[in-house]
């Protein structure tokens, strides 16, 4: 695959694909979903690639189809160490194999993990904006929210680095609460697009092992690594004695197969693994889809080369819209860079359209659809998410309807 095959359009029509046929009607998880009805509009929101996934994925499907039994299946115990080798390749890290745990989906374990580790009303500590879904399951799921916005370091001194940063003071003055037991870290952190630094993260751990805290640590954006940069898993660290910790990992978002429902968790404590397994055989689920398991595994074990090739075009992408704007100051719309992820937050709070106002301006008048930004706390108000996951000539098309809806 080369880039002038990432600049070419798959239509998606007659996929289901909810980021090409539906719209949202409010804030939700599928539910809330309508058809779209206005084909002209250029689609990017949800998170996922409009590139074609890899062909060695597309290859181990079609083997595994070969075999015309699709009866229940638990994942080989190869799926496990696929990751790991991932992990250990790409990152430098290898967690044991037994720490792995499959599922269909972090959306699901993150609330189920809220169910099995908290008593009623106990608080989650969240660092919004973050990705919605986490407040839905805290909140959901028994537990109480505890927000502590990440900090924006705008003004002198920021010299062109992503300003946001974890606001530690006031986390361990919530971690203090007696009732604190848990937080969600979402690493790198959808929509801001930041990846926390091994100094950031080894003192978030310290805050949370001197107050018990559980972390779970969201690292399905953590492959996306733009311009070459270095991520470090939440595991690879050496944290202080005593610390729990869970970790959300999936090929879903770095090898563009959200629809076929693969994730794991790694729970490096056997007490907690079985607690969650028990919880997830109470809620019925069992075991996982084979064709998913060997998308997986083929993704983790041969997907390296696709994925190096990805980011050198979505590093390109997010330099793109960058230097649009900053070409354009006039536009007034702010960017940050995008550190890790393929999405780019937009700040619209100088252009002079109202917050309650930028969802339908976006869409009736630059025709795009994007994320509100509120929906990822208070304080996304007047920012918009991009997915630059996209052939670059659509992008483009997108930035020049901005302009031209922002002019006019
Ligand atoms: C931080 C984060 N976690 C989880 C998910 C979704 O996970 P899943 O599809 O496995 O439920 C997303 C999707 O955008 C995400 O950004």
């Amino acid at each position: 695959m080369t880039s002038t095959d990432l600049d070419r359009l798959i239509p998606r029509a007659g996929t289901g694909s909810v980021k090409w046929e539906y719209r949202e009607g409010a804030v939700g998880h599928g539910s809330t979903l309508v058809p779209a009805e206005d084909p002209d509009v250029i689609p990017m929101w949800v998170a996922d690639m409009d590139f074609p996934c890899p062909p060695v994925v597309t290859e181990a499907i079609r083997r595994r189809a070969e075999h015309p039994i699709f009866g229940y299946s638990v994942g080989l115990a190869s799926l496990r160490e696929a990751f790991c080798d991932w992990s250990a390749a790409r990152h430098g890290f290898r967690p044991d194999p037994d720490w792995v745990v499959p599922t269909e989906g972090i959306v699901p374990d993150l609330g189920l993990l809220v169910r099995t580790f908290l008593e009623p009303g106990q608080g989650v500590i969240l660092h919004p904006p973050v990705y919605f879904p986490f407040f839905g399951a805290v909140r959901n799921n028994g537990a109480q929210m505890r927000l502590c916005p990440l900090r924006r370091e705008d003004g002198p001194g920021v010299d062109g680095r992503n300003p946001y940063r974890l606001d530690l003071e006031r986390f361990e003055r919530l971690a203090r609460e007696p009732d604190t037991r848990m937080t969600f870290l979402c690493t790198p952190q959808n929509p801001v697009g930041r990846v926390w630094t091994p100094g950031e993260l080894t003192a978030f751990a310290r805050i949370a092992a001197r107050h018990g805290l559980i972390v779970v640590a969201d690292e399905i954006h953590g492959d996306l690594m733009l311009d070459g940069r270095r991520f470090t898993p939440w595991l690879s660290l050496e944290h202080p004695p005593g610390l729990r910790s869970v970790v959300a990992s999936a090929p879903s978002k770095t090898f563009n197969l959200a629809g076929l429902k693969s994730s794991c968790l790694l729970i490096p404590d056997e007490e907690m693994r079985n607690a969650f397994r028990h919880a997830r055989d109470r809620t019925g689920v069992y075991g996982v889809n084979p064709l998913s398991a060997a998308a997986a595994e083929a993704a983790w074990r041969g997907g390296g080369p696709w994925l190096d090739r990805v980011l050198a075009y979505l590093s390109e992408n997010a330099r793109t819209l960058r230097r649009f704007f900053a070409e354009r100051p006039e536009l007034k719309v702010g960017t940050v860079p995008v550190e890790g992820t393929y999405l780019a937050w937009l700040d619209f709070r100088r252009t002079g359209i109202e917050a309650g106002a930028l969802e339908d301006f976006l869409l009736d008048r630059a025709r795009l659809r994007l994320e509100n930004g509120a929906i990822f706390g208070e304080e996304g108000r007047g920012f918009a998410r991009m997915n630059l996951a996209c052939p670059r000539p659509l992008l483009e098309e997108a930035l020049g309807r901005l302009e031209a809806a922002l002019r006019g």
